[in-house]
């Protein structure tokens, strides 16, 4: 049966707990800012680095969990990778490496292939590689074609960034339409891309067309339900969530409102079947 899968996007050992308790949850997605805000978390307790990750794993065992290479070149990613791999993947074996599609973030460097070529280098020995920082359907065919897994659509920060270009401010976690926003009679864009949804609809008709079954389309970086319902309608294999956006998705006001009346109409009569 296909089905979506839901990951929670967290590096927080009490919030994982808590999606596998809801028992909706498919695995775990995390990166170096994720980690950050747990080590604060838990300043207080002199985080030991390590066992909180094989918690994590231990916890998570069963569903994958992705952990991601910290270096910009094609040896240091290479060595992490393999590093995370052999260090992390005995406690349960659910490790996924991320490896971002592209590492350079200095214009015009010229190993901007070097996390292709890492990719290519992990999946060759058997692990696995969710490829993350992607921005464009052909960073994802790319990413498919070496062999990654998984690959990692930012919907939240395509969303971000075309507000950003257009000087228009809203709240990170607003709704942003996936048809895209119009302004001055032009429909919004970045790069022929309308919004974070659209990005996603994009690599999944790509992949359709040349039938790329084994690499799952990952729609990271969701702010609200609606874009998790609108990543589901656009094809995505997996959405990662925070915790926040998970606990909002079965919040309507008419499903409470609906409750309240049925439990102030319970007669005596009924409650009796139950032993009340
Ligand atoms: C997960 O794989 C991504 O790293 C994460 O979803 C990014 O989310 P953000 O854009 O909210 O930081």
């Amino acid at each position: 049966m296909i089905k979506i899968k839901i990951f929670i996007d967290s590096g927080k050992l009490d919030e994982i707990k808590k999606a596998k308790e809801y028992g909706i949850l498919d695995g775990v997605t995390t990166n170096p800012s994720l980690v950050k805000a747990s080590v604060e978390e838990e300043k207080s307790m002199d985080i030991d680095i390590k066992s909180y990750i094989n918690k994590i794993l231990t916890v998570a065992r069963g569903v994958p969990v992705s952990l991601e290479v910290i270096g910009n070149t094609y040896e240091d990613m290479l060595e992490q990778g393999k590093l995370l791999y052999k260090m992390f993947n005995p406690v349960a074996g659910n490790v996924y490496v991320k490896i971002p599609v592209n590492p350079c973030f200095k214009k015009n460097s010229s190993n901007s292939f070097d996390g292709i070529k890492v990719i290519k280098a992990l999946s060759g020995i058997g692990i696995p590689v969710n490829c993350t920082l992607i921005f464009t359907p052909e960073q994802a065919l790319l990413a498919a074609k070496v062999g990654a897994r998984i690959v990692s659509p930012f919907v939240g920060r395509i969303d971000d960034y075309i507000r950003l270009k257009n000087n228009i401010k809203a709240s990170k976690y607003s709704y942003y339409p996936s048809k895209g926003l119009e302004k001055e009679g032009m429909v919004l864009e970045d790069n022929g891309i309308v919004s974070g949804v659209e990005l996603v609809a994009q690599i999944r008709k790509v992949f359709n067309n040349y039938k790329i079954l084994d690499t799952k389309i990952l729609a990271a970086s969701i702010r609200n339900p609606r874009q998790v319902r609108e990543v589901a309608l656009a094809g995505a294999d997996i959405a990662t969530l925070p915790l926040s956006v998970i606990d909002k998705l079965l919040v309507h006001c008419k499903t409470q409102e609906g409750v309240k009346k049925f439990t102030e109409d319970i007669v005596p009569e009924y409650k009796k079947l139950f032993g009340i």
